[in-house]
């Protein structure tokens, strides 16, 4: 049997539309992410004060944080365009050539997922970013040769969840560099309360608390779990949602009321189970659980760390005492020592 998953944080098909609805329009209506916010708030008054294009902005943190909405709003508070690509969707350099010899002066280009972009587009990029010039090979064998285009001054916002995989030489080229992190529940709970005003969805302060306690302190995941606990009401409580309809709603979900998901658990017990509740490598952990590694790395080891289910030591995870606890396990006496080493 396969269960949805509702607390993955990467963007699913029926998001596309709940984030552009949902998605703040101005740095002002943007809540949580205080310090980034603050830095781009000074980063983007500079730029219009100089009149200038703002420089290349690199985002990065955890899927469904924000990235893409920022990107949209730097582009609105500056006044401009902005075009939307992904590492993966530029496959050859005339793809990326098309792109940019379109851009208009000050025009954004958003590229998702930056990470992913191959080697070969990556080093057109370069010159395009620091010198604003393309240089393209004309002809072929000896006969080739490089003709140089100028291009207008342009901003990229790069965004990535992986920025241990974004090359130095591209990372020096952004003038910004921010990292999103989780959430706070509290914000978690005022972004729950924006988006219930905007989808005329009535919710009180508990069930809003409730939900946003079990959204891994992600907004996408926060909206997801309101539209699917108002369809819960709306079926079950002639559309009043409340906390006990919120609590239903959401064990239905199988989310438990610290948001932690089948996979979390499972994630855990296998942990405590298979390897002693170890030090275990997460290459080990993702053969045994047959997760891929690189959403455990993301998706669910940052959640679970900052619960304080989960250690990393130099030797590998260790499930801590509250993980036991919350599992409703016997707590083993050599968990402390574990977290020592
Ligand atoms: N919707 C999704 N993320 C949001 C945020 N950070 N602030 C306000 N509304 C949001």
């Amino acid at each position: 049997m396969s269960i949805e998953v509702v607390t993955t944080p990467e963007q699913k098909e029926d998001d596309k539309t709940l984030d552009a609805t949902l998605r703040p329009a101005w740095l002002s209506e943007y809540i949580g992410q205080e310090q980034v916010k603050n830095n781009l708030h000074i980063f983007i008054a500079a730029a219009k004060t100089r009149n200038e294009p703002i420089e290349h902005v690199l985002l990065h943190g955890n899927p469904g944080l924000g990235k893409t909405t920022l990107a949209y709003i730097i582009a609105k508070e500056m006044g401009t365009n902005i075009r939307v690509t992904s590492g993966p969707a530029i496959e050859r350099t005339g793809d990326l050539a098309a792109i940019l010899t379109n851009l208009q002066e000050g025009d954004i280009l958003f590229i998702d997922e930056i990470h992913r972009l191959h080697k070969t587009i990556e080093e057109i990029l370069y010159p395009a970013m620091e010198d604003y010039v393309l240089d393209v090979i004309v002809g072929k064998g000896p006969a080739a040769r490089t003709l140089r285009l100028e291009l207008p001054k342009f901003t990229i916002i790069g965004a990535t969840t992986r920025m241990s995989l974004i090359s130095a030489p591209l990372r020096d080229r952004f003038g910004g560099q921010y990292k999103l992190e989780l959430y706070g529940e509290d914000e978690i709970e005022q972004i729950i309360h924006r988006s219930a005003r905007i989808l005329s969805i009535d919710i009180d302060k508990d069930s809003a608390q409730e939900i946003a306690r079990r959204a891994r302190r992600t907004p996408r995941i926060a909206n997801r779990l309101l539209k699917r606990v108002r369809d819960y009401a709306q079926v079950k409580h002639a559309g009043h949602i409340s906390h006990a309809a919120s609590v239903a709603a959401l064990a239905l979900l199988d989310v438990d009321h610290l948001g932690l998901n089948m996979v979390d658990r499972k994630l855990l017990q296998t942990i405590i189970e298979k390897f002693n509740g170890g030090p275990v490598g997460a290459q080990t952990i993702a053969a045994a659980t047959a997760e891929e590694q690189e959403t455990i790395e993301e998706v669910y080891e940052p959640f679970l760390m900052q619960l304080g289910f989960l250690a990393r030591t130099p030797r590998g995870r260790v499930v801590t005492e509250h993980a036991y606890r919350h599992l409703g396990m016997h707590v083993p006496q050599n968990v402390q020592e574990k977290l020592a080493i």
